[in-house]
């Protein structure tokens, strides 16, 4: 089975328009409790930014195109130290927030995954380790690291990912989180628009057609994964689907 250039690309872009959840509204507007945003920020470490750059490497060490190869090792380069942008790797930036929040620290050594989590990351992993690096390369640099607004990555007309003054970050805004500890959004306003367009020529020019159907299935899988993620953090953080 083969899939032209142009479904390849409405059906990935309709698996990122369905990355919305309808916990994200209480994330931004200040209706988490405040003494249940350590939850959020264990989850999300623990399941995909601790080991971001692994998964750019899985992709890295499969993945025969040269050129492809190129982008990935400056994206987990900077990743993984911090070495072109960041100063720091970002995993370790990531943390500046609990700590910002007074979270205890020692927690996130070993946190639990609750099972919705565990399930995205097992997707994660399945799809990053062992079926190529085309899917490896989709979930890694597309799925996770992209947002709902991706078309306005690749289509000029199409609206773009909103950039807030990071005066307007939720940690900032409602639970006033000092902006010192915002050093890792801070980057990302920086480098991520690097990643996105590097991520999106890599999977257009670079995946086969008879590659493509694989990773629509992978991505597909990954947008399951994350909404039992999503449920399970919503869920855990006391909020209730309005
Ligand atoms: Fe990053
Ligand atoms: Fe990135």
């Amino acid at each position: 089975m083969t899939m032209d250039l142009s479904t390849f690309k409405e059906e990935l872009l309709s698996v990122m328009e369905k990355k919305v959840h309808w916990s994200g509204a209480a994330f931004a507007n200040g209706g988490v409790a405040r003494d249940k945003l350590y939850i959020h920020f264990e989850q999300e470490f623990r399941l995909f930014v601790r080991d971001f750059p692994i998964f750019v490497g899985r992709a890295y060490v499969q993945c025969p195109v040269a050129s492809v190869r190129r982008d990935l090792a400056e994206n987990l380069y900077e990743e993984e130290t911090g070495g072109i942008a960041a100063g720091k790797p970002h995993p370790i930036l990531f943390l500046e927030i609990p700590r910002g929040f007074g979270c205890d620290m020692r927690r996130f050594d070993s946190v639990q995954l609750l099972a919705g989590s565990q399930k995205y990351r097992d997707v994660i992993d399945k799809f990053t380790e062992c079926h190529g690096w085309e899917a490896a390369c989709a979930i890694a640099t597309i799925f996770i690291e992209g947002t709902p607004y991706e078309r306005g990555e690749i289509d000029p007309n199409a609206p773009k990912r909103p950039v807030q003054p990071l005066e307007q970050h939720p940690l900032h805004a409602h639970y006033g989180l000092p902006l010192e500890f915002l050093a890792l959004p801070r980057i990302h306003r920086g480098v991520e628009g690097g990643h996105r367009e590097a991520a999106w020529r890599t999977i257009l020019e670079h995946v086969s057609e008879s590659a493509r159907p694989g990773v629509v299935e992978a991505m597909k899988s990954a947008l399951d994964g994350w909404h039992s993620y999503k449920e399970a953090v919503a869920e855990a953080v006391g909020l209730r689907r309005p």
